[in-house]
């Protein structure tokens, strides 16, 4: 079943832009998750359609009001019920507090079938909306910003990416960046050479096998570099594995994950040759060495469209050079939005329907 997502914001203009282009808007487009935008400011009763007020015991900013949200929350839930407590169902608030959103919680949302997305704005929300509407709290990091319409653009985008059919093609979302626990091996297009910079003579072998071995360690080289602690973090999760008397199939394989952590570096197809992105820079500014297209094309075996991410790119077209599609669809659900609010709020729902 395709995830529903509600969203209730005070700004629903604002999520236009993302529901209805590229990857997210496609997926609404084509059914595979659908998005409804509910204004929160319908369900006040005074009439400055107050969400707002002022915090008891004093201090600085405005607190969000029990009731309106509230109301909104059981309004969404009422339309769709679902069975509690199965993880079928998620209400979350997004607040700085929240629990930290990463690639695993993202992958539980994708199993969801109706996801509630409430999102604050000044100092939060009242206490007991979090006690009594049972709701988990969600940030995006450990900052501040000046709502959580952001934060709820975040979750859509990268669960919308998780739903098989979403990506042009299946296999890549689980080759992502933390979908293994490490980060992305560097990508590289052509030309094989760029301003002195040579791309690593594997990737033009064709050889699959070594290729995937260069790119493994690259992952974890640049893993090493720039995310330190992921790899710290996994070495307590292996430990305290270990410290539990788990047997450990694999030894120095990575929790969780198939990815094999022997250290060191990808050393060539013979041992010649050191390889990390630094060193195969470094030589081909010594040694520039040129490609024909022609080679280039012969090295990638996958079908034009195939190579260039997530957009597909006509033939003879460069995809690095504009890597936007030519066209993106407006989410059908959107436009359905429009029509019956009669163009006022974008994707909007009233709160009589
Ligand atoms: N609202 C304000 N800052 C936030 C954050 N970092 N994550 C989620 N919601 C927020």
């Amino acid at each position: 079943m395709a995830p529903h997502f509600d969203i209730i914001t005070i700004f629903p203009g604002t999520f236009a832009g993302v529901i209805g282009e590229s990857i997210l808007g496609r997926a609404i487009a084509s059914g595979l998750l659908e998005v409804e935008l509910t204004d929160l400011r319908d369900f006040t009763t005074d009439k400055h359609r107050s969400v707002d007020d002022r915090p008891y015991g004093g201090g600085p900013g405005m607190v969000f009001k029990p009731e309106p949200v509230f109301d909104a929350v059981e309004h969404v839930l009422a339309r769709r019920p679902v069975r509690e407590g199965d993880g079928r169902q998620r209400r979350i608030l997004l607040t700085p507090q929240g629990r930290r959103l990463d690639q695993s919680l993202l992958r539980e949302l994708a199993q969801a079938e109706h996801i509630v997305l409430v999102c604050g704005h000044y100092e939060g929300f009242d206490e007991r909306i979090v006690q009594g509407l049972g709701c988990e709290q969600v940030s995006i990091g450990d900052f501040v910003l000046s709502g959580g319409e952001l934060p709820a653009m975040v979750i859509l985008d990268g669960v919308a990416r998780l739903l098989p059919g979403a990506l042009g093609h299946p296999e890549s979302s689980d080759q992502e960046s933390f979908e293994h626990g490490l980060s992305d091996h560097p990508p590289y297009t052509r030309p094989a050479e760029f301003r002195g910079m040579r791309v690593a003579e594997v990737l033009l072998s064709g050889t699959h096998a070594e290729i995937e071995r260069w790119r493994r360690s690259e992952a974890r080289s640049r893993t090493r570099a720039l995310r330190g602690d992921l790899l710290a973090a996994d070495r307590d999760a292996s430990s305290m594995l270990g410290s539990a008397g788990t047997v450990r199939a694999r030894p120095r394989t990575r929790a969780g994950s198939d990815v094999e952590d022997v250290g060191g570096e990808y050393e060539g197809p013979a041992g010649a040759g050191r390889s990390t992105r630094a060193r195969t820079l470094e030589a081909t500014r010594h040694c520039p060495a040129r490609r024909t297209r022609d080679s280039a094309d012969a090295a990638d075996e996958r079908a034009p469209e195939q190579r260039s991410g997530d957009f597909t790119v006509p033939e003879g077209r460069d995809p690095a050079a504009d890597p936007q599609p030519a066209h993106a669809p407006v989410s059908a659900r959107l436009a359905a939005d429009r029509h019956r609010t009669g163009g006022t709020h974008p994707g909007t729902s009233g709160r009589r329907e």
